[in-house]
């Protein structure tokens, strides 16, 4: 490993004085005496690139992660010559550059200070590859916190740790475990209550150090390849994270289904076996939308292939969990067993498609079938040859989309758990080693698989997860956090990187519900499952191997517990797409840790266990076995016991009562939180009315409601329903606006409002200037509901 201490070591260049200077529109172009060039562009007022270069040149411009349908251009900027610096200005910040030796300073218009270089770029020849170690040094300020970087299981804020990026297979991996499966070198930095975010696009082996060797630095390193980072400005953490996403890519919508439950083992088979599992959620009456084949449905785990004996008859399958309201997904591996029988195996060497080492044999190495070759997906060719294997097990068989696993690329019995260093790699055209390739390969196996799935599914919209990631992966694919085990830590390192991969731009993401390793006890699937169904993908999966992890296999109360958790899924499901649909179009988390809801209370800045599930609900799960309740902090503000409906008041720690069926679960007051009744799965019942919970509360508020029909690209042609919904609360009143866009006729007509702390009796209610008799209104006084049309504009409820 090469450490920061080397930063000082005599081989360090660092750039020379400033000799020419150069402005091309949003590009300026520093070059020094010493052959250093920093070329710096202006993106957004919010988002500067800094690419340097050596040798009096800089590399050709390629990105997996750059996003080239993202937002570009500025609202000003001004490049000023001064004494000592170039002073570059936009809207929302001041660039300074050292003419002495380009380091950077950046300031906020008020001239606080953002971030700034310590030793700032400077590199090292690395002898034993060519090439360079590339280094970047900046101050870390006083109180500084940092977040982000991916799967980490490390606690949220990364303040005096270390990491590294090198995506590896990390069967039951622990919390102090480095690197995991996912690469993501971004990291977002709050200080003086104002963030910023760092992605440093470089796929070579790198390092983040936070303050650990150097309780003043923050540094990040590459062992290849170029400095090459984005600056982004906040102020806040929220709008980081959103121009960060902007930046590396947004998926798209998801179908609704998706987000409902998912049941996986390792593995469900034969037929029987999964029709049996099937039947037994609908027998019980827990919702479940999708069912998973993992590798024991291939014909001795020949990726395309079927077991015949097990599953004889797999399109009937398929079709029949399809009637009955189940998606099916299987799972797909890199690894392509060597068998000159093989079909796939066949096509990809007369094609040249596999990966080769630097002399000239093919990659080899054992996973699941044995030995295996690896297809090169950083070859477009070999990207669209893999993309149309789908059409068998998609537009054929009848799959709802795909499980990619084992794509760090992970090899068994090698102490390095994947492909030796010198193995080759297209890159798209940029040939290089795995070095360069590694921290990609997963990515772009995601990409082409779902590449094939969209194509075969089309007029449905693809779903694709996958275990290894770049940054960027999110425009294509769902990902969870791994080989996890059924222990209490586990339950909390969850909680952390469903968090953190919220912030680090990929919100699809969940974990092993349970534990994937080893045996939960009914308590900690409980619990388990009352926190995953607040994350973005909740999936129960296990090894198998330690007995069964199906709700109905603890006890009773298990069951009851889960089937409650996940009909209160079901029930938020229009919620959750919502949430999702801003992540789509904002670019901003799903799950948002204490720290994004409110930076400016310091409180925030190292809280692990709360966070917002979307913008409304504030969720906090019991970690600890026998548990009655928690202490928990509840942020600033006002909110609801979502069971118990009392109202608290935030910026304080409290008990929270939660019992073995209960989690602390609070709603922001002022909030209109969309509700569909309970389904067995997505599109089970027609939808008569949408129930609308009102939290009331003195104050204004906004809240919206998306919709559209669930699946399949009309929403892109306008065809959505969204709710612009304002709260307007006094102590005898209570306005509720709409203001709706899209042209989605929604099946429901009536809108079922709910109040909950209605602080008066009602005198009447005016929709749209009319006074409404109660009666017409279906006003149940008990549960302090009424049904008002859709479509109204604005509501009065008067109290007496
Ligand atoms: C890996 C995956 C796991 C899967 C297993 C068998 O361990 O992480 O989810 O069940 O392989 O395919």
């Amino acid at each position: 490993m090469i450490t920061n201490t080397e930063l000082h070591s005599q081989g360090n260049v660092f750039p020379g004085k400033l000799n020419q200077f150069d402005q091309v529109v949003d590009t300026l172009t520093f070059n020094t005496d010493n052959g250093v060039i920093l070329r710096l562009q202006v993106f957004r007022d919010s988002v500067i690139r800094f690419k340097y270069g050596t040798g009096g040149k800089l590399e050709e411009d390629f990105s997996y992660a750059i996003d080239e349908d993202g937002n570009r251009g500025y609202n000003k900027l001004e490049v000023i010559e001064k004494e000592n610096h170039y002073e570059i200005t936009t809207s929302k910040i001041i660039c300074k550059i050292s003419k002495a030796d380009l380091r950077s300073r950046i300031f906020d218009l008020e001239g606080k200070i953002v971030c700034e270089d310590e030793l700032g770029f400077h590199y090292e020849e690395s002898y034993q590859y060519g090439g360079e170690i590339v280094k970047m040094s900046k101050k870390a300020q006083p109180g500084e916190s940092y977040y982000g970087l991916g799967d980490k299981p490390a606690d949220n804020n990364m303040r005096a740790k270390r990491f590294e990026l090198w995506g590896t297979d990390q069967y039951a991996f622990g919390k102090q475990t480095d690197p995991l499966y996912k690469n993501v070198p971004f990291y977002i930095g709050l200080q003086n209550k104002i963030s910023y975010g760092i992605f440093f696009d470089n796929t070579f082996r790198s390092f983040f150090d936070f303050a650990q060797e150097r309780h003043h630095v923050t540094s990040f390193w590459a062992q290849g390849g170029v400095m090459d980072y984005y600056f982004i400005y906040g102020p806040d953490v929220n709008s980081v994270v959103s121009g960060y996403t902007e930046l590396t890519g947004k998926p798209e919508l998801p179908p609704l289904w998706a987000l409902g439950y998912h049941q996986c083992k390792w593995s469900y088979y034969p037929e029987s076996n999964v029709r049996e599992v099937a039947a037994k959620f609908r027998e019980l009456q827990i919702p479940c939308d999708a069912i998973y084949l993992d590798i024991d449905y291939m014909d001795g785990f020949r990726c395309f292939t079927w077991d015949e004996e097990k599953f004889p008859n797999p399109t009937q399958m398929i079709s029949d969990l399809r009637e009955d309201g189940f998606k099916t997904i299987a799972i797909i591996d890199p690894g392509i067993k060597v068998d000159p029988e093989y079909s796939v195996y066949q096509e990809a060497m007369e094609k040249d498609y596999f990966c080769k080492r630097a002399d000239g044999p093919y990659m080899k190495g054992k996973v699941w079938p044995g030995q295996c070759y690896f297809p090169d997906y950083t070859n477009p060719k070999v990207r669209t040859w893999w993309a149309d294997l789908f059409k068998g097990l998609i537009a054929d068989n009848g799959l709802a989309g795909v499980w990619n696993d084992m794509n760090e690329p992970a090899v068994m019995e090698v102490p390095n758990k994947t492909f030796p260093d010198d193995v080759r790699h297209d890159f798209d055209g940029h040939p290089c080693s795995h070095r360069k390739a590694h921290n990609i390969y997963g990515m772009q196996m995601a990409r082409a698989t779902y590449e094939g799935v969209k194509k075969f599914i089309y007029p449905k919209r693809p779903f694709v997860i996958t275990r290894s990631a770049y940054s960027g992966t999110q425009r294509y694919t769902s990902s969870w956090f791994g080989d996890n085990v059924a222990t209490w830590e586990h339950l909390s390192i969850a909680n952390i990187q469903a968090q953190r991969m919220s912030l680090s731009g990929m919100s699809f993401a969940g974990s092993d519900i349970g534990g994937f390793a080893e045996q939960p006890t009914g308590e900690l699937f409980a619990r388990w499952i009352a926190l995953g169904v607040f994350h973005p993908f909740c999936r129960v999966h296990s090894s198998g191997d330690h007995g069964d992890q199906e709700p109905w296999t603890f006890d009773e109360n298990v069951t009851n517990i889960t089937r409650k958790f996940v009909e209160l899924r079901y029930k938020l499901l229009p919620y959750l797409y919502t949430t999702f649909w801003q992540y789509v179009e904002e670019g901003t988390p799903m799950l948002k840790s204490l720290v994004v809801y409110d930076q400016e209370d310091a409180q925030t800045h190292y809280r692990n266990d709360e966070f917002m599930y979307g913008d409304k609900f504030l969720v906090c799960p019991v970690l600890e076995p026998n548990a009655k309740g928690r202490r928990m902090y509840i942020p600033r503000g006002e909110w609801y016991n979502f069971w118990t409906r009392e109202t608290i008041i935030g910026g304080k720690e409290a008990w929270v009562d939660a019992d073995i069926d209960e989690i602390p679960l609070f709603v922001k007051a002022g909030s209109i939180i969309p509700r569909y009744p309970v389904m067995q799965y997505v599109g089970e019942k027609v939808i008569e009315f949408l129930t609308l919970d009102v939290y009331c509360a003195i104050g204004k508020d906004k809240s919206v409601v998306y919709e559209d029909a669930s699946d399949g690209y009309d929403y892109k042609k306008g065809r959505f329903s969204l709710r612009n919904l304002s709260f307007n609360g006094t102590e005898n009143e209570i306005i509720i606006s709409q203001y709706k866009d899209g042209k989605y006729t929604t099946e429901y007509e009536t809108l079922r409002l709910n109040f909950i702390g209605l602080p008066f009796e009602i005198d009447y209610v005016e929709v749209d200037n009319l006074k409404i008799s109660m009666e017409d209104l279906n006003y149940d006084l008990n549960t302090q509901t009424m049904y008002v049309n859709k479509n109204f504009v604005e509501l009065h409820i008067v109290g007496k």
